[in-house]
């Protein structure tokens, strides 16, 4: 014990972290234990190196960007969906499709207090409540219950699963709905040290749904996929009250395209919209996130006057199995966002800022994709399939998703 005390020393010493030790003397025994356990678990080779990329620049001047082919589902004949759809639903019928909601965000920008989902949109029907309503409709049609996963973190993770025990599982049965916990990486500040929150422990922060694929791997869920049977799975987040996750058509479609994984995309609305794009990046497919576009490449228009990089990502994407299972075993890079974040300083004293002060690191799923050849890419309508609900106010409010969702409801 006293040995491992003197390493864990050397190691803070080594990468100057030492305060993170600032109140372990303060410490009950078992405060000391978790202190001990948070800090032994910090990769801090990946966390210095990730620091230091916060000081470069994204560049993609090394990577060759193309736009990326897709299928215009308003394009195809009936006859071709009608080919689709007989596939798709073979699959759906012998229950061989999952689907899986990622609900680990802090949903900051929509100011809710509570995880995301329990956000009230229509009437009382939270952001859950409405997702699971499409996913019952289709269990009627199809006469199966699709297995429902949801990821969590671990700061909402308590808070998720009361809600669904106080809302009784909005009548879904209870036994196909599964919580699993994305993980967390420490938050730096612009000196590179890590931070401590209020109770002495280190700040650590959710890092991000590319983290999906070893949290299933970690929770023997994707075992429990398998031994289920389940072929393929629906990987949406939880603001998008119309995500149309059980889709005969794109499924046939990417069986027949032989891919492993497919992406909805929608036309992006204007140059500025906080979408990514999907593209090809050195042959692979890829995104290009809006926060990391550069404002030449948004602007860029192709012949017909449409944005090149127009295929908007909205985060609504299928894996095979097989694909999970790969990705598991595979390391996505991390990218940074400046935020704010609480901390004590080097006095023991809580500081609140007002500005950015803080790096936290995530990685995004759809870093994933260009880890395999192809993808199939499905141009859907906006107004059938997105309402997202991200601020408080204006753009992709409340407000403008609910009358997203209460037209598409009028004229469905
Ligand atoms: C996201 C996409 C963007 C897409 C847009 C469409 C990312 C990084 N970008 O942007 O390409 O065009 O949606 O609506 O996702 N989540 C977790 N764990 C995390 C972080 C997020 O489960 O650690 C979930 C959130 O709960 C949410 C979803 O992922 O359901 C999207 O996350 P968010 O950070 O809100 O992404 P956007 O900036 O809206």
């Amino acid at each position: 014990m006293v040995e491992n005390f003197k390493k864990l020393k050397e190691t803070l010493t080594k990468f100057g972290q030492e305060h993170l030790l600032l109140k372990y003397n303060e410490m009950t025994d078992s405060e000391k234990k978790q202190l001990i356990d948070q800090i032994s678990d910090i990769d801090f080779e990946l966390i210095s190196k990730l620091y230091e990329n916060t000081k470069k620049d994204v560049e993609y001047s090394d990577d060759k960007i193309e736009p990326i082919s897709y299928v215009d589902k308003a394009n195809l004949t009936e006859e071709e969906k009608q080919n689709y759809s007989e596939i798709g639903e073979k699959i759906i019928k012998e229950k061989k499709l999952g689907f899986i909601t990622m609900a680990g965000g802090q949903g900051t920008r929509l100011g809710h207090n509570g995880p995301k989902g329990t956000f009230p949109l229509i009437g009382e029907k939270t952001l859950f409540e409405l997702i699971c309503d499409t996913l019952k409709k289709n269990n009627n049609i199809y006469n199966v219950t699709i297995p429902w996963y949801i990821m969590t973190s671990k700061e909402n993770n308590d808070e998720t699963i009361n809600f669904f025990e106080k809302k009784n599982y909005f009548n879904y049965p209870k036994e196909a709905i599964f919580f699993f916990k994305q993980g967390e990486l420490p938050m730096v500040n612009e000196e590179g040290k890590i931070l401590l929150d209020k109770n002495g422990f280190v700040k650590e922060a959710a890092d991000g749904h590319g983290g999906i694929f070893e949290a299933l791997y970690q929770s023997n869920l994707l075992d429990d996929m398998k031994s289920r049977g389940l072929e393929w799975l629906f990987i949406s987040g939880i603001d998008n009250p119309l995500v149309k996750m059980v889709d005969p058509i794109f499924i046939g479609l990417t069986i027949k395209n032989n891919c492993l994984i497919a992406g909805k995309s929608l036309v992006k609305s204007k140059p500025e919209e906080k979408v990514g794009v999907f593209c090809k990046r050195n042959g692979r497919p890829s995104v290009i996130e809006y926060t990391e576009i550069t404002d030449e490449m948004s602007k860029m228009r192709d012949e017909k006057g449409e944005l090149l990089y127009g295929e908007a990502h909205v985060i609504m994407n299928m894996f095979n199995i097989k694909a999970l299972e790969m990705l598991a075993k595979n390391k996505l890079p991390y990218h940074s966002a400046h935020k704010k974040a609480e901390y004590i300083n080097e006095k023991g004293e809580l500081v609140t800022p007002t500005e950015p002060n803080a790096y936290k690191f995530e990685s995004f799923i759809f870093d994933s994709f260009s880890n395999l050849d192809n993808m199939l890419i499905m141009r859907v309508k906006r107004e059938e399939e997105f309402a997202p609900v991200k601020n408080a106010k204006g753009e992709d409010s409340p407000e403008t998703a609910r009358k997203l969702f209460n037209d598409y409801q009028k004229n469905n």
